[in-house]
């Protein structure tokens, strides 16, 4: 089957909700495994730390606290999406990944061999005014795959 393995790339957003909802219904052309991926992006984690951190917190603690959440935080959102596909007879292996989103979409889809890559047209940032999203650019421009770009609703 030509999509029977495909990896689905979320940043837990109201978009990739609705690109999740296109993985559920790829099971009618053949999808039987789903590669799970959210990555940990390394430039929001720079940003947020460069925030001030108080004067109650060493910088070293308060970087690996705010590490620590933010991958907890992840596990959680990245359990129930997983959970929720399984329920729908998709086997899932997930990914939860320190680095920049589109590189390590593009390589993991490369590493897993999957047959398609599923994303958001957007994601958290949400600008209106852009056609795509900076990620789903960069997967379209760089990905060896197809990709399935789920648009978001727009709003009146
Ligand atoms: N950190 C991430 N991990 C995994 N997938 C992501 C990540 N960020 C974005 N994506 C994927 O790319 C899609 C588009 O997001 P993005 O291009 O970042 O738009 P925006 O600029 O609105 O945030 C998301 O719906 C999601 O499928
Ligand atoms: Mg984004």
């Amino acid at each position: 089957m030509l999509f029977e393995k495909i990896i689905f790339a979320t940043d837990f957003s109201g978009t990739s909700a609705r690109a999740l909802d296109y993985v559920r219904r790829l099971k009618d052309a053949g999808c039987r495994q789903v590669v799970l991926l959210h990555v940990i992006d390394q430039r929001e984690v720079h940003v947020l730390l460069a925030e001030p951190a108080g004067f109650a917190v060493a910088e070293g603690e308060y970087e690996a606290e705010l590490l620590a959440k933010m991958r907890k935080n992840a596990e959680t959102k990245l359990d129930d999406v997983r959970r929720w596909l399984e329920e729908t007879g998709l086997s899932v292996k997930a990914h939860l990944i320190d680095g920049i989103p589109a590189t390590e979409i593009v390589r993991i889809a490369d590493a897993e061999h999957v047959s398609l890559i599923v994303v958001g047209s957007h994601g958290r940032s949400n600008i209106s005014q852009i056609l795509l999203g900076s990620v789903s650019e960069n997967v379209i421009r760089h990905a060896k795959q197809p990709v399935l770009v789920v648009r978001r609703i727009e709003k009146e």
